[in-house]
């Protein structure tokens, strides 16, 4: 399992410090979540914060974009040089068009599904995209509670992913941790994404471990 921590649960006041010592801890991706306001009710980091994430950074970036307008987001980020950058297939008209133009940048292009999407609306895309990242929250925020019906939707996206893109990868985010971490790898899990329950341990490197299983 790769774990990729998610910058949103960091001290935004040690934001440095903390990028660094999860990238000390071992870390395999910095995840990090753009929201906009509009696609969800929160707003969090843009171009001027995501630089200084990436220049503090030892490890690639993992941009989860939760935005109105992908398209001018994929621009604003590419010259960062993200290893994957992920937009949600109900915010975008043009899913195909917008993963040719992430790969064109030197990206590899992932999707997100929120928790209602239904992993068979891939089937089309799947062949086009590196990874595809499960929601198992509502995106907008942090320290939300695990969606149990994640799992069965993991389990059908596995089927389909093995059977038109091998090399696919799948990743889970939202209510990530040391409790449900089997189940999701047994699924079918690839990268876990984890914000607070990584950030409110008390020994992040030991809490890193625990989901590497
Ligand atoms: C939610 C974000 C997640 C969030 C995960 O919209 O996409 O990446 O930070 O945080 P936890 O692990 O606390 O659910
Ligand atoms: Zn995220």
């Amino acid at each position: 399992m790769l774990v990729a921590p998610s910058v949103l649960s960091a001290d935004f006041g040690n934001l440095e410090r903390d990028v660094q010592r999860i990238c000390d801890a071992g870390c395999d991706l910095v995840h990090v979540d753009v929201m906009d306001g509009h696609f969800v009710p929160n707003l969090t980091i843009g171009p001027v914060v995501v630089s200084a994430i990436a220049a503090a950074a030892t490890k690639p970036l993992d941009i989860h974009l939760m935005v109105e307008n992908n398209t001018f987001f994929v621009e604003l980020f590419a010259p960062l040089k993200p290893e994957f950058i992920s937009f949600h297939l109900e915010e975008e008209k043009h899913p195909h068009r917008l993963i040719q133009k992430i790969r064109s940048l030197g990206i590899r292009p992932a999707i997100v599904l929120n928790p209602h999407t239904r992993p068979e609306t891939l089937e089309y895309l799947l062949e086009d995209l590196d990874m595809v990242l499960v929601m198992s929250v509502n995106p907008g925020f942090g320290g939300q509670h695990f969606i149990p019906n994640a799992v069965e939707k993991i389990k059908r996206l596995k089927i389909l992913r093995d059977a038109i893109n091998p090399d696919c990868l799948i990743e889970i985010d939202g209510g990530v941790n040391e409790n449900n971490i089997i189940m999701l790898r047994d699924a079918g899990v690839d990268i876990c994404v984890s914000g607070s329950y990584l950030f409110n341990h008390t020994n992040i490197q030991h809490a890193i471990d625990t989901l590497r299983v």
